[in-house]
């Protein structure tokens, strides 16, 4: 377990040169261990740079960055690595080996495991990525974009780190592929109680997945807290030219109607939860209209705790409402 606290942390590409770029401005933040991070922002928002500051790749130009209170070089560049593993964007790229078990197993020479335990890591680090031990044996340079992604995310797993950075991991692939790594790497975290820092611009991953999340723009951060919290915070998604996920939107729109309603809900399914706890024992949570002629709406739905008047009784048990969202 390990856990990082970021201060004041600003960083600056190609200092004192004419392509001099500030990429990180005053960063302050913790990450607690276990804790699902997620770094939201558009592109040149400052995910990756942040993200390598986390593994140690890149030191803070000012401000500073402790691993359990202690700076980097404090733990050893090298260790801290391994503690904190850090999968790159399009970390394909760095397939290079003749094997899959080769390239998944290439950072274990050197760390003293001896073959079989290597051998066991290999197998549990291929399932955790979803992938069948039938490919151990060939070339990662033969197998689809999405098999060498699993791939090099398995290379890092088998590193067992206490904290797993993911930059933007699934991007690029097809949708369902796109779940099944986040899910695999959700269930690992629940499994091993492993910190994930997650750097994505989609907000249905934040979601579904994030405990916190951080919100960047220009390299600071401009909103920061749940999920949710960040959702209804729109004002500062928007200006970081994000939008909350679209069911979050409909729940916005819902809430215009339906006051008692979570409107930062952010999955299908939570959503469908807090539409029942609404309207649980309260009726659909629309007046009634006087005539059902002036509107025809007529809700097949009984509510045990909504009035029915006697000029309902002949409408064969239904009951009247304004477009009544649950008909
Ligand atoms: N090696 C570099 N030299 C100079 N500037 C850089 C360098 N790498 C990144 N930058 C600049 O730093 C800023 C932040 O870049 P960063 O790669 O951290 O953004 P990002 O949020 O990861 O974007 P993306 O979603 O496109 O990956 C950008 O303005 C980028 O142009
Ligand atoms: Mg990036």
């Amino acid at each position: 377990m390990l856990s990082i606290r970021l201060e004041n942390l600003s960083f600056c590409y190609q200092q004192g040169t004419p392509f001099e770029k500030t990429a990180l401005r005053n960063i302050t933040l913790t990450i607690e261990p276990g804790t699902f991070l997620g770094v939201a922002g558009l592109s040149g928002a400052g995910k990756t740079t942040l993200l390598r500051h986390l593994s140690g790749f890149l030191r803070p130009t000012s401000g500073r960055i402790t691993f359990d209170g202690l700076p980097v070089d404090a733990h050893g560049a090298r260790d801290l690595r391994r503690r904190v593993g850090l999968v790159f964007q399009h970390p394909e790229d760095q397939l290079f080996e003749e094997t899959v078990y080769k390239d998944i197993a290439f950072g274990l020479s050197g760390a003293g495991v001896s073959p079989e335990e290597a051998a066991e890591r290999v197998r549990e680090a291929l399932e955790a990525v979803g992938l069948g031990e039938e490919l151990l044996e060939r070339s990662p340079f033969g197998l689809s974009g999405g098999e060498k992604r699993r791939v090099a995310i398995a290379g890092v797993m088998v590193m067992k780190p206490s904290v797993l950075v993911l930059d933007e991991p699934s991007v690029g692939l097809d949708p369902r592929g796109r779940g099944e790594i986040l899910d695999h790497i959700a269930r690992m975290r629940r499994k091993r109680g492993v910190t994930v820092v997650l750097a994505t611009h989609d907000m249905e991953q934040m979601a579904r997945y994030a405990e916190k999340v951080v919100v960047l723009k220009g390299g600071s951060i401009v909103s920061e807290g749940t999920p949710r919290e960040v959702f209804r915070d729109a004002g500062a998604l928007e200006s970081a030219g994000l939008e909350p996920p679209r069911i979050t939107r409909l729940m916005m729109k819902l809430k215009k109607a339906l006051p008692d309603i979570d409107d930062g809900i952010g999955t299908v399914e939570e959503a469908a939860e807090e539409i029942k706890r609404v309207y649980r024992g309260k009726g659909c949570g629309w007046r009634r209209h006087d005539t059902r002629h002036a509107h025809g709406q007529i809700c097949s739905r009984q509510f045990d705790s909504s009035p029915v008047g006697p000029e309902d009784e002949d409408t064969a048990g239904g009951r009247l409402y304004d477009a009544c969202i649950s008909c």
